[in-house]
């Protein structure tokens, strides 16, 4: 069901006594009562303990990947069985960055989304166009093309377990951000797509977030646009005043 949701994702950031600290942080200043899903994404080593120091509050606990075998010979890589077993039950698949750095194409992705869904993972699909893309005024066929070969083999009824994260990757970590308007344009093709591929009610229901360079001074802008329900945050996220300042600009 669509509904706001504000992500950080942690990245290769913070260790063990880090990440207590930021989740200390997080759990002092994060409002408690507001309609709005609030979720932390660590790194691997350190989600089981955010999993415990959590289970108290209203914060969920994503992570930041997982392999689309069910097990083997797989070295350095972590299965779905193996987040769910610690109580892990959302994944972000498909970061600019692991397209870009760890050569995940779409058909992976593809194979990666099924293998969540299948251990009724919930996924925060993340895509977008790279800076020459919209140069070239492509930006709408490349994230057409992201969202065909990275989901449309799902059935509608998959839909209740996937997030849409919209990520320009020149967006992404270098302090420039789309525009409140260039978002929103972007969001309500997305919402289009889907409705011509599966129909109004899971575009309507699906959430779509925003991510890029999103800090404290222009969230509430992006966010107050009509196709945006929140974001997913980096940098701004490692920051507990940064991050509960963009949680309460929803
Ligand atoms: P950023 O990262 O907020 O640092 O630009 C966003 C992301 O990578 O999800």
């Amino acid at each position: 069901m669509r509904h706001k949701i504000v992500a950080g994702n942690w990245k290769m950031h913070k260790n063990a006594e880090e990440t207590e600290d930021l989740l200390n942080e997080l759990i002092a200043k994060l409002p408690s009562d507001v309609a709005v899903e609030i979720i932390v994404a660590p790194t691997f080593v350190n989600l089981a303990s955010a999993v415990d120091h959590l289970e108290f509050t209203n914060i969920d606990v994503a992570a930041q990947n997982m392999h689309q075998a069910e097990s083997g010979a797989f070295t350095g890589e972590i299965s779905a069985d193996m987040l769910k077993n610690i109580g892990v039950n959302t994944v972000i698949l498909g970061h600019s960055e692991r397209r870009a750095y760890f050569h995940e194409s779409d058909a992976l992705l593809a194979s990666k989304v099924n293998t969540a869904l299948k251990h009724d993972m919930r996924v925060i699909f993340c895509f977008g166009e790279e800076l020459k893309d919209r140069q070239a005024h492509q930006h709408f066929n490349i994230v057409e093309n992201q969202l065909n070969d990275g989901l449309f083999h799902l059935e509608t009824k998959d839909w209740v377990n996937i997030v849409l994260a919209y990520e320009p990757v020149w967006a992404i970590g270098t302090g420039e951000t789309a525009t409140p308007e260039q978002a929103q344009e972007m969001h309500h093709f997305i919402r289009e797509t889907i409705n011509a591929k599966y129909g109004g009610d899971v575009a309507e229901d699906v959430s779509i977030l925003y991510g890029g360079s999103v800090k404290p001074d222009n969230a509430k802008e992006i966010f107050s646009k009509p196709d945006v329900d929140g974001g997913l945050i980096g940098g701004a996220a490692l920051n507990s005043d940064h991050f509960a300042a963009i949680v309460n600009a929803i």
